[in-house]
């Protein structure tokens, strides 16, 4: 009997010290077992959903989510119940919450599972999002309107320049010309700059738009080496086309996929340094089209490899680099091949050249 008392008090104190430190934790924690029943509610969540432990312990998870959401979480758990088959555990999906209050917030939820006492328990933790969003929208809502207010004082720059450039209002000197280039020059640069952002930005928050049509792969890979003929005189780019793989076809925005292969085959000549080999390479894997940009040039260090999808991350950062460019060109190619349903990649050895790629599923439907 004693024993057993003993035992008590020792699970008893274990309980207690697993309380407190699941209280330090700064993310909510909020356990519920297969029928969606909360059994666990750390100080956190009390503080993020404004509900004390006791009042949700025992109540079902939707107590905490918006109307259709919890919905589909009852769904989501019978689904589980018959098929074991957890989609988003070990994922970290942006939902909403609702608090005690009723306001309905942006969380965060990072979700696993675990087997206890022959039972499963998911455990959530979760993170009120509200104010990261609210900055995301904020600074998406500050780049359009800077870019917007720069764009138009700058048309009505370069557009003089470029009339008084051309000569027809007057023959300039040649001191004059020259200057009036460099400042075209600029004008150029900014202005692809503010486009760039504004782009991005676009894409990112999906409010740009994309004319998804068929396109066999033959015709996007020759407009590709078709618009990028100029950029490419000293380093004729080498076509790979495999037969299989020109009829294929794949569902994409035309203009989009050219400005990311465009901006894959600048990079590859800009990074080539000594080494003119450039090779344009489409095949076909399993359920996919992947058509990749290879060069032999200066490649990317091992260190900067996960930054390179970056905004304005370069290698050489430096405001005395040799090369052009902002650093938003992969940025906006990765935000392009998402939101047209592909995927972006690349590898790289540093000294041995680089090989960037975009993936598309293959379209078997007739166009
Ligand atoms: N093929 C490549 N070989 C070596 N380095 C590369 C290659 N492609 C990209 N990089 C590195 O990644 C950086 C980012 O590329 P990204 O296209 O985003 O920007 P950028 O070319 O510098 O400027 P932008 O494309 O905006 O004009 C480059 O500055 C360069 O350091
Ligand atoms: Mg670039």
């Amino acid at each position: 009997m004693q024993a057993t008392d003993q035992t008590e008090q020792t699970l008893f104190e274990a309980a207690k010290y697993n309380q407190a430190i699941l209280d330090t934790v700064a993310d909510g924690i909020v356990c519920i077992d297969a029928r969606g029943t909360i059994r666990t509610f750390n100080k956190a969540s009390e503080e993020i959903f404004g509900y004390t432990a006791e009042e949700v312990l025992g109540q079902k998870i939707n107590l905490l989510m918006p109307r259709s959401h919890a919905d589909r979480h009852d769904d989501y758990l019978d689904n589980y119940a018959k098929t074991r088959e957890a989609k988003l555990i070990g994922s970290r999906p942006e939902v909403e919450g609702k608090r005690k209050s009723g306001e309905i917030f942006p969380i965060e939820v990072a979700l696993t599972e675990v087997a206890y006492n022959g039972e499963m328990i998911f455990v959530g933790v979760v993170r009120d999002i509200t104010e990261r969003k609210r900055i995301e929208q904020l600074k998406s809502e500050f780049i359009a309107t800077v870019s917007h207010e720069l764009r138009t004082p700058l048309t009505s720059i370069s557009a003089p320049l470029a009339l008084i450039h051309s000569g027809k209002l007057g023959t300039l000197p040649q001191m004059v010309s020259s200057t009036t280039e460099i400042a075209m020059r600029n004008c150029q640069r900014l202005t692809s700059l503010i486009n760039d952002l504004l782009d991005f930005e676009k894409t990112s928050s999906g409010r740009a738009k994309f004319n998804m049509q068929l396109y066999r792969i033959e015709e996007l890979i020759s407009q590709v080496l078709q618009d990028n003929f100029t950029m490419s005189e000293d380093f004729p780019i080498r076509l790979n086309l495999p037969q299989e793989t020109a009829d294929e076809r794949i569902l994409v925005d035309k203009e989009r996929l050219l400005q990311i292969l465009g901006n894959f085959v600048s990079n590859a000549v800009k990074f080539s340094d000594d080494e003119k080999s450039v090779e344009l390479y489409a095949e076909r894997k399993t359920d996919t089209v992947r058509i990749s940009v290879v060069d032999r040039g200066i490649g990317i260090p091992e260190e900067f490899h996960d930054r390179i999808f970056q905004r304005f991350s370069q290698v050489d950062g430096s405001t005395t680099r040799k090369k052009g460019g902002t650093g938003l060109g992969l940025a906006i190619s990765k935000e392009l091949a998402k939101s047209m349903g592909g995927e972006i990649g690349f590898s790289s050895n540093e000294g041995q050249g680089s090989t960037f790629w975009v993936e598309f599923p293959q379209e078997r439907r007739p166009s």
